[in-house]
């Protein structure tokens, strides 16, 4: 199993692309099922998440082609994926599929519009939390289908096609605004959805749903109308940048010190996280080709940070943001309210000298004066990247296990983060 090895101390001067986001690249996949024509996708991150899910779409009948390097192409440049779901010859997505990625759970959307019927097997647990998917069977529920659970999977049908309707989320839910929106498109009549999701990756996915010839308003605020079509078509579509990536990096500049600049970043999608680290003493300069992170001199100011959804600070960098903080000259208070689980990385950063105190749903961070290197392990994608941050300010050297983690998620860290100047290097076996 591969691990990685950093040796911390180095300043990071350089730049940084931005890939495209996973978690808007997957539902952009997943919506290739509601169409029998192509679907091309650029700027596609090469993450295991991608190629996982490659793998179930292929299961219900999608053909993917991927064309080949071009000149010029680098690891950390995108690739374009194409998708055709001509014919979807299984409506069934079996637990071995599924379980390996939640996300996954979404196919159900899609292949109950275009089919009337999905047999999805139910995610389970994960690391960071319960994670139940109750919001997105009612959202089906109120478009038409008719659910039952049997043997760990959810069972939807809708023989005669969805109808619009009126979907209240009693939570702002990602994965629920997206299922909603891909069972909307094709269903009869008008659909409201409210208390939506605002993130980024819904607005990308209503784009290219919109350039796919769905009609969809509102995209981007708490209520979208969606006015049902009969069929899709191709639509060629390049993902977001990642927001959470480009987080992940400047927290990495903020905490080693140095001048990076994160080539195509997008500031208005991560401006709660920007401010934060504006409040800890960290220069944020948006230019044209991206955003300039910089500290030079001045140590870090503590702060008082809880996750929301977007627009607030997002969960998806509470672990890194806690591993800054680590630093600190002071005490940080970091809050999560997304998911209830989700502070695994506590034990593994203490590893490295930390000082966390927990006390239910919020993390007391007493910055200490230095970090030191440790054999530590990866619990979960964005617990592990906290440790990369950790690690690139710690004495000495640290080892990362469970690299398969990052692989989720990170495309290229390796690469990117050594070609700033930091001593990081993929140790196979
Ligand atoms: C998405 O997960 C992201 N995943 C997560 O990123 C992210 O942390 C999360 O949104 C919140 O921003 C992808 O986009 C692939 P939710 P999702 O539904 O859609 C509760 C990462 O590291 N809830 O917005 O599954 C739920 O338990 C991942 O890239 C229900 O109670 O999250 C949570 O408390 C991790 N019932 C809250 O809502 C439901 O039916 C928000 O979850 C659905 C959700």
């Amino acid at each position: 199993m591969d691990r990685i090895r950093i040796v911390g101390g180095n300043r990071l001067n350089g730049s940084i692309p931005i890939s495209g986001a996973k978690n808007a690249a997957l539902p952009l996949m997943i919506a290739s099922l509601l169409t029998d024509d192509t679907v091309t996708l650029d700027n596609v991150p090469r993450l295991s998440d991608v190629s996982n899910l490659s793998r179930i779409l292929s299961n219900h009948g999608v053909d993917r082609n991927v064309p080949g390097k071009r000149l010029g192409q680098t690891v950390e440049t995108g690739q374009t994926l194409s998708l055709c779901a001509r014919t979807i010859v299984d409506t069934c997505a079996p637990y071995e599929l599924v379980s390996t990625m939640r996300a996954s759970f979404w196919v159900i959307a899609p292949l109950l519009a275009r089919m009337g019927e999905a047999k999805v097997s139910l995610p389970g647990g994960c690391a960071i939390g319960t994670r139940p998917v109750d919001f997105l069977l009612m959202a089906l529920e109120k478009l038409g289908a008719t659910i039952r659970i049997e043997a760990g999977y959810a069972i939807v049908t809708a023989p005669k096609g969805l109808v619009g309707g009126h979907i209240v989320f009693p939570k702002v839910t990602v994965g629920g605004t997206h299922t909603a929106l891909m069972a909307a498109v094709l269903a009869r009549g008008v659909t409201t959805i409210e208390n939506a999701a605002r993130e980024p990756e819904v607005v990308d996915l209503a784009a290219c749903l919109t350039k796919m010839g769905a009609k969809i308003t509102g995209a981007g605020s708490s209520t979208i109308h969606v006015e049902g079509v009969a069929r899709l078509n191709g639509a060629r579509h390049s993902v977001v940048p990642d927001r959470i990536e480009t987080g992940t990096y400047a927290m990495a500049v903020a905490m080693t010190g140095g001048d990076v600049l994160l080539e195509g970043a997008r500031a208005s999608d991560l401006q709660a996280a920007l401010t934060v680290l504006e409040q800890a003493g960290v220069d944020v300069v948006n230019e044209n080709e991206g955003v300039r992170i910089r500290r030079n001199g001045h140590g870090l100011m503590p702060v008082d940070v809880t996750t929301e959804p977007f627009p607030g600070f997002p969960t998806d960098l509470q672990a890194q943001l806690m591993g800054l903080m680590t630093r600190a000259h002071g005490t940080s208070r970091i809050r999560e309210t997304i998911f209830e689980n989700r502070f695994m990385h506590v034990q593994e950063l203490a590893r490295l000298g930390a000082r966390v105190r927990l006390d239910g749903d919020t993390a007391y961070v007493d910055g200490v004066d230095k970090l030191t290197g440790a054999p530590v392990m990866a619990t979960d994608l964005r617990a592990s990247v906290s440790l990369v941050i950790g690690a690139l300010a710690a004495d000495g050297e640290t080892v990362i296990n469970r690299v398969y983690h990052l692989d989720r998620g990170f495309e290229a860290l390796e690469t990117k983060l050594s070609r700033c100047g930091a001593e990081v290097e993929r140790v196979s076996g």
